[in-house]
């Protein structure tokens, strides 16, 4: 049996960022990843970073590319009933967002993993954790054909919504909370120049759309779609079609099309488990909750999940602070909380409800007019943007 400090499962963004960081103070693990290299890298999602998530990635060792070839947004627009509102981002809340996509940070990440000679598992199957509510966890699974097993002192569960960490915890000690929402996002990316800027969010009576980017070069587009709807029926004209409609008609007469690189539909969810922590496992990022996309906060949230499990597990080793374990989820759930109160809040604001009536309809004119008209409610929209700030641990 192998033993090592943290078994980390799952290489997505938080289990990659979760071991570099660990690694870079002398911290041993191991990360267990049940998909090949390849297909982990290839995954397009998340694009837009919060400056806190740019400063761990920095301070990771992994924020050389990304400060040579991100782009810096100072703000967002958000267009309804014909007109079209800017969120000052920079002006209301003193910062910025940044453009850098998930597929890039995969990349960089696995780089930094492979040069630091870590013990990374690509195509491990039957991950199975052991044992996490006592003293000595053990986590076995089957790799390169051969049964192994591991002991260590902590499991980090960086396994993504259905990961097999959280489905291991005894169903009465945690609790979960969900919505589903009645329609889903068509994404496509291509290699077309932007149709703006910034970030355009749009609220049309044929639906959401999101206009967004990965760089000068390469856009990102969204259109709500009925959870009935299947990709192989939009083609790819088709798409285009239903965005410009979507989308204000100035905007729309600057959009450059091209053939998609990849479409895919993503239905939309809200999500939290509680506690994150049971006994010596630690639930983090989408293992722990998720969002629509709407707010941007997916990747942001998994990003500080990591950071206060790491500035945590650093202060056991090195001070052995172990009481501040018990810490991890309520400061974690404090933080994850306001972000899914956002990202719900920018759902409703944004979409169209297929179940609304006309006075909900009203309720959501209303919203948006005020929201966008007063300097309180620009500001609530942009400091809840840019990132609420990380609790200190003491
Ligand atoms: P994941 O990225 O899910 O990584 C989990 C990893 O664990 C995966 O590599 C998985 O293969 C591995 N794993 C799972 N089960 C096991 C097992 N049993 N054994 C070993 N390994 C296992 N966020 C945004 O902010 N904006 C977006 O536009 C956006 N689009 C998205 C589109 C899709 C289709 C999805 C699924 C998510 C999207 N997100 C978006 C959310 C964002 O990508 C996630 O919040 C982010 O990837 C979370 O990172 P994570 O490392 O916690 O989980
Ligand atoms: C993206 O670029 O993929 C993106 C940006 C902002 C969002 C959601 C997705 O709110």
């Amino acid at each position: 049996m192998t033993r090592t400090q943290v078994v980390i499962v799952g290489a997505g963004p938080s289990g990659l960022l979760l071991s570099q960081l660990l690694d870079r103070e002398g911290i041993a693990t191991i990360v267990l990843e049940r998909q090949a290299q390849r297909y982990v890298e290839a995954r397009i999602r998340a694009g837009l970073l919060e400056q806190g998530t740019v400063d761990l990635l920095i301070e990771a060792g992994v924020g050389e590319r990304l400060q040579r070839e991100c782009l810096v947004h100072d703000g967002f627009e958000m267009a309804f009933e014909g007109r079209v509102h800017r969120i000052d981002l920079k002006g209301l809340a003193g910062k910025q967002v940044t453009i850098y996509g998930q597929t890039e940070i995969q990349k960089d990440l696995g780089d930094a993993r492979l040069a630091a000679g870590s013990d990374l598992r690509y195509e491990a199957s039957n991950v199975a954790i052991h044992d996490f509510g006592g003293a000595r966890p053990r986590v076995t699974f089957i790799h390169q054909g051969r049964p192994q097993e591991l002991e260590c002192d902590f499991v980090a569960g960086c396994d993504g919504y259905h990961g097999v960490c959280r489905a291991s915890v005894p169903a009465d000690a945690v609790r979960t909370y969900e919505r589903v929402y009645p329609f889903g996002w068509l994404g496509i990316i291509a290699n077309v120049r932007p149709v703006a800027h910034e970030l355009v969010y749009a609220n049309h009576e044929r639906g959401f759309a999101l206009c967004s980017m990965r760089s000068p070069t390469r856009s990102r587009y969204y259109v709500q779609v009925g959870l009935e709807e299947k990709v192989e029926d939009w083609s790819d004209e088709r798409f285009w079609e239903e965005l410009k409609r979507r989308i204000p008609e100035d905007v729309a007469a600057r959009l450059v099309t091209g053939p998609s690189l990849e479409k895919s539909i993503a239905p939309l969810r809200s999500f939290v488990v509680e506690p994150m922590q049971y006994g010596r496992l630690f639930l983090v990022g989408d293992a722990a909750h998720i969002v629509p996309p709407t707010g941007a906060k997916g990747l942001n949230l998994a990003a500080s999940d990591v950071s206060t499990l790491y500035r945590i597990l650093l202060r056991v080793y090195r001070e052995g602070r172990t009481d501040l374990l018990a810490r991890y989820s309520p400061i974690c759930l404090r933080r994850v909380w306001k972000a899914e109160r956002f990202s719900w809040w920018m759902t409703g604001l944004l979409h169209r409800f297929p179940d609304t009536d006309a006075f909900g309809r009203r309720i959501q004119q209303s919203e948006q007019d005020y929201f966008t008209s007063t300097p309180a409610g620009l500001t609530t929209i942009a400091e809840n943007y840019v990132g609420l700030p990380y609790e200190p641990i003491e």
